[in-house]
């Protein structure tokens, strides 16, 4: 049982919002399913924007699976995409997590929450997490056997990534979590400013090259995709930025079954 307290030692990745992490869990999450795997999108973010990204409501959302005694099936929605179903977040999920602080909650409970849809052949959860929201963010972390951490390429990048890396030492030392990071990504690139590049070096300098996946550069398009409820496959799938998600998708079809 986990209670979130003030000194909780779960030092909540308080990674600021804005960085690409919605972008990033729809792309891929449609890419995986075009790829022919069953993917199911989970949104844990209270903005509720992985539904708006894919053009679709916020209703019912997680807050029903989660304090609401809903089933994993009840709560699942239809993405008119083939393959790719979602779960979507909206603000009652804000609720969901006061709720569960309050009463107190098991860090397994999205782990546990996402079983049924693993038995019945889904192939894999792509889970969208907020900036901040308490506890349900280390309960995402717990549920997940691989972690992409998706950052802004400007100068307090480094210092964000350090906070979620920090989370998952004490998730595997305290709480015997064995996923792994498949890598940092970084995001909004721009060739032209030096921050980029300096940012870049110093997130290699601090983590190992190798963790450090290919970035992916600002472009407008990515944005305009959110706001007309497209994702880059559906609006230009041969499209600089779409052509820097595949390499993302290649990476996570390539280390799951
Ligand atoms: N590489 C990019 N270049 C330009 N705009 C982007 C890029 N990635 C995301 N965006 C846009 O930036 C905003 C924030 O991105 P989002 O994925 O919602 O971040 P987060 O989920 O971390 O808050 C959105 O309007 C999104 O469309
Ligand atoms: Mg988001």
């Amino acid at each position: 049982m986990l209670r979130q307290q003030s000194n909780s030692p779960y030092s909540y990745p308080t990674q600021k919002g804005g960085v690409g992490k919605t972008t990033t869990a729809v792309t891929l999450a449609h890419g995986l399913a075009i790829q022919g795997k069953d993917t199911l999108l989970l949104d844990l973010d209270p903005q509720g924007q992985c539904a708006s990204a894919l053009g679709l409501v916020q209703e019912p959302g997680v807050f029903n699976l989660l304090v609401g005694d809903q089933t994993l099936a009840n709560v699942t929605r239809t993405t008119g995409r083939s393959r790719l179903t979602l779960i979507p977040g909206n603000k009652r999920t804000a609720t969901a997590q006061l709720v569960l602080n309050a009463e107190g909650f098991e860090l397994s409970i999205i782990r546990d929450a996402l079983r049924p849809a693993m038995r019945n052949g889904l192939d894999l959860v792509i889970i969208d997490t907020a900036p901040s929201v308490g506890g349900l963010q280390e309960a995402a972390l717990f549920a997940a056997d691989l972690v992409i951490i998706p950052t802004a390429v400007d100068y307090l990048a480094t210092e964000g990534v350090i906070k979620v890396m920090q989370t998952l030492e004490i998730l595997a030392e305290k709480q015997s979590w064995r996923g792994s990071v498949l890598g940092i990504l970084p995001t909004f690139y721009d060739n032209v400013t030096r921050e980029s590049q300096q940012t870049l070096d110093d997130l290699q300098r601090t983590f190992g090259a190798e963790l450090i996946l290919p970035p992916v550069h600002r472009a407008t398009i990515l944005r305009e995709c959110g706001a007309e409820g497209k994702t880059i496959w559906e609006k230009a799938a041969s499209s600089r930025p779409a052509q820097e998600y595949a390499d993302l998708v290649w990476r996570v079809t390539d280390v799951t079954p």
